[in-house]
């Protein structure tokens, strides 16, 4: 029987999933392409650590070239994930004839363009499904199914640490710090959490999304990224009894003149269907010209789901070679020599709702120092709400405004900072309402 010899480089959490799918499910998986997908070979740093999976004939060693450069493999699986040795090591592999499948999202986001050009020069595939929401079928769906679409813009939930930190913040009433705390211990978060919670995983993902949506290589240094730590209990309490929920969006859209590129926290509304993704899962919605909204919506990370997507490449890869197919769809959708940069649109010129949480002195005067000063600046109120008395301490403002530019909201709050009654700095957080 044809056969495609994988090789994988790293045996951590998703190499682990890997080898036990390709254990359990590969006489399922014959069947869909008519090739055995057989791996002849895992490296890792410290093989001789029991991973808890029996190999048997597969060979476990710690010189990832022999996974690289072995003659008696196909494809390479890098799961190592990071810039370096990973860069290099998929450079080589495909440098010596070698498809790469690859889950490594910040590879793909910052160094991904020369390595997809190469690979497309060599006739080779370097296929990264699970490098963006895990088992959520985004790439591919992308690529394919809405390949003849033009794409407007895209909103995604796609950090599970954030989202499950921001789910458990707002359902229990605890502060960041508590809720992260607690995340790490359950395995939700990592040691060092600070890729996830300051929206740089996020951005990543957003990158190669956007790349693929709007033709461009993927631009991760153009993007405005704000992290969720310093959301706090408070914010999600207003929020919600504004009618919203706080969640870290992915924000990409095509405008005229550039594209828009972010990462924040958001006020999204309650009822929105982007309001009620909770907990670890990850979520894609998509608007593009003809095809109008659509939903992505799983598992974004974890052994088994990433496990699924990597898979997936592999299978498709075997099914190409049995079709005799090179390089069917190019790895960004967009043949490399089309990719186009665009001008990426400056926040300031960006407009929206925002909402503005205020701590103001309890006195008489104070809510017509505000709005004056808002007026001054042209922005209009939508709601406005204001808790609690005190003769002594600072009470909370929290203001809804209709739809102004990011550069009169910051021009408004700095005057409002300024004034006498206002006792710290204003806090803001934008406001997304357009998922239809
Ligand atoms: N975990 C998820 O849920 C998830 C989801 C989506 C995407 N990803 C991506 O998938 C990739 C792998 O993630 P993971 O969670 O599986 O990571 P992980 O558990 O930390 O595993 C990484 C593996 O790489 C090995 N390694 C590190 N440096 C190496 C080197 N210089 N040479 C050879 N092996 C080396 C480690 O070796 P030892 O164990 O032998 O020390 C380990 O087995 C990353 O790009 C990540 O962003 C992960």
């Amino acid at each position: 029987m044809e056969e495609l010899r994988i090789g994988i480089l790293g045996f951590g959490t998703v190499g682990r999933g890997v080898v036990t799918m390709l254990q359990e499910h590969g006489d399922e998986i014959i069947k869909r392409s008519g090739v055995r997908l057989r791996l002849v070979r895992i490296a890792t740093r410290t093989p001789s650590r029991d991973r808890g999976v029996d190999l048997g004939d597969v060979e476990l060693t710690n010189d990832v070239y022999r996974v690289v450069n072995g003659d008696d493999i196909d494809v390479v699986v890098e799961l190592i994930g990071g810039y370096d040795p990973a860069e290099a090591l998929v450079r080589d592999a495909l440098n010596s004839g070698k498809h790469v499948v690859t889950a490594n999202k910040a590879l793909i986001a910052e160094r991904g363009v020369g390595l997809l050009d190469l690979a497309a020069n060599k006739g080779l595939e370097l296929s990264f499904e699970a490098a963006v929401a895990g088992a959520v079928p985004i790439v591919k769906a992308m690529k394919e199914s809405l390949a003849a679409d033009p794409v407007e813009r895209i909103y995604g939930i796609l950090n599970g640490t954030c989202n499950y930190i921001l789910t458990e913040m707002r359902e229990k009433g605890l502060s960041f710090e508590s809720v992260l705390a607690d995340a790490q211990e359950k395995g939700f978060a990592e040691a060092d959490p600070t890729f996830d919670v300051e929206g740089i995983d996020a951005a990543h993902k957003l990158a190669i999304l956007a790349a693929i949506a709007f033709g461009t290589p993927p631009n991760f240094s153009g993007i405005h990224i704000e992290g969720i730590n310093h959301i706090s209990d408070v914010d999600i309490a207003w929020a919600m009894e504004m009618g919203y929920r706080i969640k870290l969006l992915g924000i990409a859209k095509r405008l005229e003149g550039g594209v828009e590129l972010r990462v924040q926290p958001t006020l999204v509304p309650e009822s929105s269907m982007v309001a009620s993704v909770e907990g670890v899962f990850n979520s894609v919605f998509v608007r593009s010209a003809y095809a109008g909204t659509t939903m992505y919506h799983g598992r974004g990370a974890g052994e088994k789901p990433t496990a699924s997507a990597v898979v997936a490449d592999l299978l498709e890869i075997a099914r190409n070679q049995s079709a005799g197919a090179k390089c069917r769809v190019a790895g960004l959708s967009v043949l490399t020599k089309h990719l186009k940069p665009l001008p990426v649109l400056d926040m300031a010129e960006l407009s929206g709702e925002y909402y503005l949480r205020l701590a103001v002195l309890d006195r008489p005067g104070v809510l017509a120092d505000v709005t004056t000063v808002l007026a001054r600046y042209d922005i209009s109120i939508d709601a406005i709400r204001q808790k609690g008395r005190s003769q002594k301490d600072a009470v909370p403002l929290v203001i809804v405004t209709h739809k102004t530019t990011e550069q009169r909201i910051q021009s408004g709050l700095k005057a409002l900072e300024a004034l006498e009654s206002v006792r710290e700095k204003p806090r803001f957080i934008r406001i997304e309402t357009g998922f239809a």
